[in-house]
């Protein structure tokens, strides 16, 4: 039976290919990309490195990640952290890069070179943030659900006050998908939509 456990270091070259998968607005972007590893490098692997235990991978039914959920309890120190120590060594590899195979890889290319800004929600009540895929197999069956919850219980024995994320504008699966797990928008921004959750 699919199911979920928290990750461990082993599980990240899981994380690098779910997100290379899901990430072109949730749909495959395996094509679209030069370096098969920048997503991964933005959005997935840091996390495992920061605050493992909140990271969760989905398992299919021969125990293979095929689906995660990562994120931080502290943006403002994960920010910090990737400013100062993860992403310096990925700059020099990639700041000379002026071809990118689509827009998706030049905006997280961009990214990477400029890093997290200040933010603001971790400021007013919703300090934790965090991504979730899984591949097409495993949608659809709760999974995303119970990596949800999972990880909501851990904020919570951590004492975190709210979670907030960013969906792309033109991903109305995981837009409902947020909805439905009782995520209030927070701001419509002209890429999409940041939503929150206070966690009581
Ligand atoms: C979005 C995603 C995480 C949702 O996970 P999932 O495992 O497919 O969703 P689940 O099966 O756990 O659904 C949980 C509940 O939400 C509901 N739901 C799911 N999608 C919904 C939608 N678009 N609108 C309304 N309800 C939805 C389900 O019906 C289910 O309801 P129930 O608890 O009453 O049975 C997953 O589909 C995914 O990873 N997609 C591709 C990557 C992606 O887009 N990630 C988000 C990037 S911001």
């Amino acid at each position: 039976m699919e199911h979920i456990r928290k990750a461990n270091n082993q599980d990240l070259p899981y994380l690098y290919e779910i997100s290379l998968k899901t990430a072109l607005s949730g749909l495959d972007g395996t094509d679209f990309f030069f370096d098969p590893f920048c997503v991964g490098h933005y959005y997935a692997a840091p996390y495992l490195f920061f605050e493992p235990d909140l990271c969760f991978v989905a398992l299919n039914q021969i125990e293979q990640p095929c689906g995660y959920i990562v994120g931080t309890s502290n943006t403002e120190a994960f920010n910090k952290w990737m400013q100062e120590t993860w992403l310096p060594p990925l700059r020099a590899q990639y700041k000379n890069r002026t071809q990118f195979k689509c827009k998706s890889e030049e905006q997280i290319i961009s990214l990477i070179c400029k890093g997290p800004g200040e933010g603001i929600w971790e400021h007013v009540g919703y300090p934790a943030h965090m991504h979730i895929n899984l591949l097409p197999d495993l949608q659809g069956k709760g999974l995303g659900k119970g990596l949800m919850l999972t990880f909501f219980d851990v904020l919570k024995e951590k004492g975190v006050s709210g979670v907030h994320l960013g969906v792309d504008g033109r991903n109305t699966h995981a837009i409902g998908f947020y909805e439905k797990m009782g995520m209030t928008i927070l701001k419509n921004l002209q890429w999409g939509t940041i939503f929150g959750k206070h966690l009581d």
